[in-house]
């Protein structure tokens, strides 16, 4: 079985209950990663983690060097790679705390490097994207949050914006007529680079809020703070359940 890695996003730059073994600064073709690759055991499995937005949490969802960040993890030895990502919910049954396994996306991001297929050196290829997610680390993540009694709500689709900013009232209403669920600003185009390097990936995403125009009023810092606390704790549990898993299984091989 290929080797499991996490992308932590907004509230989880670090793995809490990770045993560090390296860090390793990886020079891509592309560029530097957000961070050095953290290496090390978790719940008795090998673990890859990479901070999205940096250790300090500095760089922004556009700046973000998504090409150097799933290279370097490939480089690293993943083959899986879960994305954990802060969301706004659309649809009613996703409020603030509600984790989601989305099955499908909408990219509506714009003007960031989203290809390895690009330049003289590398010739066209059209990656089938028909389902954007790895469904076998879906499933996973569902069966680890069922076995854990976390819910989950399983499917989803998930609207990848520019940010920083985050969105109008209209522009979620238009995202609600396209059939989005859930917003996030990084969702894209880190799932199209994992499939083209070949790597599983999946997405558990906490809604941190609900998006614009659907909530009581505006959306602060200090509400999406306070959802983000609650909520990594229970997405931590999730990982430690599925690395868990993963490494039994591994070692009944
Ligand atoms: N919109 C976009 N990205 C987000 C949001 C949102 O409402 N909340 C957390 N990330």
């Amino acid at each position: 079985m290929a080797g499991l890695a996490v992308i932590g996003g907004s509230g989880l730059d670090r793995m809490p209950g990770l045993a560090i073994s390296g860090r390793e600064r990886v020079e891509t073709p592309y560029g530097r990663p957000s961070a050095p690759v953290i290496r090390g055991r978790y719940q008795g499995q090998e673990l890859l983690f990479l901070p999205r937005h940096g250790e300090e949490h500095g760089i922004a969802p556009h700046e973000i060097n998504y090409r150097a960040n799933l290279w370097a993890l490939r480089e690293a030895g993943a083959g899986q790679v879960i994305a954990v990502a802060a969301v706004g919910g659309i649809h009613p049954a996703m409020g603030p705390g509600t984790l989601v396994v989305p099955d499908q996306l909408i990219d509506y991001t714009y003007g960031r490097e989203h290809t390895y297929h690009a330049g003289d050196q590398n010739p066209v290829v059209h990656i089938d994207f028909t389902f954007p997610y790895c469904d076998s680390l879906r499933q996973r993540l569902i069966a680890a949050g069922q076995g854990a009694g976390i819910g989950l709500i399983d499917g989803g689709t998930y609207a990848a914006t520019q940010g920083p900013r985050l969105e109008t009232a209209m522009e979620i209403r238009r995202l609600q007529r396209d059939g989005c669920d859930l917003v996030g600003m990084t969702g894209m185009p880190e799932a199209a680079l994992a499939r083209e390097l070949g790597l599983c990936y999946a997405c558990c995403a906490l809604v941190v809020n609900r998006a614009a125009g659907l909530g009581s009023g505006e959306i602060t810092m200090e509400e999406i703070e306070a959802n983000l606390k609650s909520g990594m704790q229970r997405v931590q549990e999730l990982l430690s359940v599925l690395s868990r898993k993963m490494g039994t299984e591994r070692s009944d091989e």
